[in-house]
């Protein structure tokens, strides 16, 4: 079963995001979750859902933010999956395309007429599970930081 992610939900969910991204600070991601069910504006998602099997054990789940726009896509706002995670023993039963199905139907619902998404290059289970489920691949990038060593001493501008 998939269905919206409630308040009671977010022991397991900071488990399996935790999992999903294990390099991400443990408290940003369990508080970003708490704000999340709690409806406050700490947080960029708009909607997440989770998969249980029939004991209520959790399976998965999906996430998805708006935003302003979106590499490959036409419209703007767009909705874009931010998270997208199934239990190893639970993957290939088809859960990961009922999570995303809700999600696309929460966009759909909301009026938007595409949805984004994005993977690292080395994922190929990922990129084959979203061509799977009907995505179609229209960027690649190479992302870049720089620390900023520099004491501001005046303000910009
Ligand atoms: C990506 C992920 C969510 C897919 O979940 P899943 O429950 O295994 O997916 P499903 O069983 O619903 O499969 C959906 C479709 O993708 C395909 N697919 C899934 N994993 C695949 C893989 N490793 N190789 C090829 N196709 C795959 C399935 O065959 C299915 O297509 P079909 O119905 O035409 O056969 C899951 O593998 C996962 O959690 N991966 C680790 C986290 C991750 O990489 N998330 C995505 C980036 S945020």
């Amino acid at each position: 079963m998939v269905r919206p992610l409630e308040a009671r939900d977010v022991d397991a969910w900071t488990r399996m995001r935790a999992r999903l991204w294990p390099d991400a600070d443990a408290v940003s991601l369990a508080s970003e979750a708490r704000a999340f069910v709690a409806g406050l504006p700490e947080t960029i998602l708009a909607a997440a859902f989770l998969a249980e099997d029939e004991e209520a054990e959790a399976l998965g789940f999906v996430e998805v933010a708006v935003r302003p726009f979106s590499d490959g896509c036409d419209s703007m706002p767009v909705p874009h999956v931010e998270g997208w995670y199934v239990e190893p023993a639970a993957r290939g039963r088809g859960v990961g395309r009922r999570l995303m199905h809700a999600a696309e139907l929460w966009a759909s619902t909301c009026g938007f007429k595409e949805i984004a998404s994005d993977t690292e290059l080395h994922n190929e289970s990922s990129r084959l599970a979203h061509e799977a489920c009907g995505f179609e691949e229209v960027d690649r990038l190479i992302k870049f930081r720089k620390p900023l060593l520099f004491i501001a001493r005046a303000p910009l501008g």
